[in-house]
């Protein structure tokens, strides 16, 4: 399964590349606009520190926008995936710049439908969010097993991105399912990272080796 990082902060961006875990970035207006500068400066800088693919979504809602925005925000690098939301519009530009090499996430899914149509107009990604439908009552967990279950059904190669992902436990079911990618906010790869017993056994091997040394001038 593929780990990316769902951010525009470049700090926690070189935090999590440094330690060889990011297979890609996704971003959306409202995490670039989080993180305040010039916003293509800082989508342009995310394209050079990432090897992988980074999300930048278009703003535009017309047919023609969202194509030439994707057109210009593929320029920033070449490793740009464009991001696009179900619409009718959002789906006609997928199939454009698809035709043209241009990969595209279709953003925004919160039904198996809109991945089933997201995938036909040729999608690299669908990004199903399911903490959004958690937080309203509903099982975000099992759109992916529906999807997952289409996906394979029809050898579809658009890729489950799973999205709005909220703790761990979310990271451990999509993999169980098999999507093939999560996007993690950095709060939650911390969380991932963290285990207060690995925190207390290191700090006891710690004084245990200090104990030793003692008196000595020991060093590994
Ligand atoms: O990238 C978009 C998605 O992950 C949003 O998550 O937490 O705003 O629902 P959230």
């Amino acid at each position: 399964m593929k780990i990316f990082l769902d951010t525009a902060n470049l700090e926690s961006i070189k935090k999590f590349n440094d330690m060889g875990l990011l297979d890609g970035i996704t971003t959306n207006p409202s995490l670039i606009s989080k993180e305040g500068g010039n916003p293509k400066d800082g989508m342009k800088e995310i394209t050079k520190i990432i090897k992988g693919d980074v999300s930048l979504e278009v703003v535009s809602t017309d047919y023609i926008g969202m194509v030439e925005e994707g057109k210009r925000l593929r320029e920033y690098g070449r490793n740009v995936v464009v991001k696009v939301p179900i619409t009718p519009n959002g789906l006609k530009a997928c199939k454009h710049l698809t035709s043209e090499g241009i990969p595209v996430n279709v953003t925004l899914i919160f039904s198996p439908n809109q991945a089933l149509l997201a995938a036909k107009s040729g999608a690299k990604y669908v990004s199903p969010f399911i903490g959004r439908l958690d937080d309203i009552g509903q099982d975000g967990m099992h759109l992916i097993k529906e999807i997952k279950e289409i996906f394979s059904n029809y050898d579809f190669e658009t890729e489950i991105l799973v999205a709005s992902i909220r703790h761990p436990l979310h990271v451990i079911d999509a993999a169980k399912i098999g999507a093939d990618v999560v996007t993690l906010p950095p709060a939650v790869l911390d969380k991932m990272l963290n285990h207060p017993l690995t925190d207390i056994g290191l700090k006891n091997f710690l004084a245990d080796w200090e104990k030793l040394k003692e008196g000595t001038d020991i060093k590994i």
